[in-house]
């Protein structure tokens, strides 16, 4: 009922203010410089860099786009393009399993806008932008 009434409003909006519809979220790149570094700094960055948790654990360091993007010690963890099917993705929805739900121990987790960003990153092609 909720997403069905936003959907209303956006519709009215897309056809009533063009011009506005381009610049809504939706339509926007995400950024990782922008936003998705931010998520990561807040949330993900003090287990996942030398000394955290989740590095020692898993190998998976977010300190850099470059060190992200290698992955774990068991490979990468984002398919540019696929969210589905990407690992970071799988975690932070909590797919995998409930014990590996990212941030790792976080009541509720992650917000679902902020998940959003994050897939929509990755959806776009998971780029150094
Ligand atoms: C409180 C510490 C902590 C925080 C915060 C944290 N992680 Fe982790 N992370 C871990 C630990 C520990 C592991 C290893 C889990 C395991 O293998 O059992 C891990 C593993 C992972 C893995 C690898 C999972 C796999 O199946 O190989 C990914 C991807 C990941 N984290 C993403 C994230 C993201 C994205 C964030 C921020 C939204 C985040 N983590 C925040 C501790 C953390």
């Amino acid at each position: 009922m909720k997403y069905g009434m936003s959907q209303c409003v956006a519709v009215l909006l897309i056809s009533s203010f063009p011009a506005l519809a381009l610049s809504a979220p939706s339509q926007q790149e995400v950024s990782y410089k922008k936003d998705v570094s931010q998520i990561i700094h807040d949330y993900c960055l003090n287990c996942h860099e030398p000394g955290g948790k989740g590095f020692e654990t898993s190998g998976l360091d977010m300190r850099t786009y470059q060190s992200m993007m290698k992955g774990t010690k068991f490979g990468a963890v984002i398919k540019p393009g696929d969210s589905f099917t990407s690992i970071m993705i799988q975690v932070v929805e909590g797919r995998v399993h409930a014990s590996i739900k990212m941030p790792y121990g976080m009541a509720g987790g992650l917000s679902k806008e902020k998940i959003g960003i994050l897939k929509k990153w990755v959806d776009q092609g998971a780029k150094d932008n």
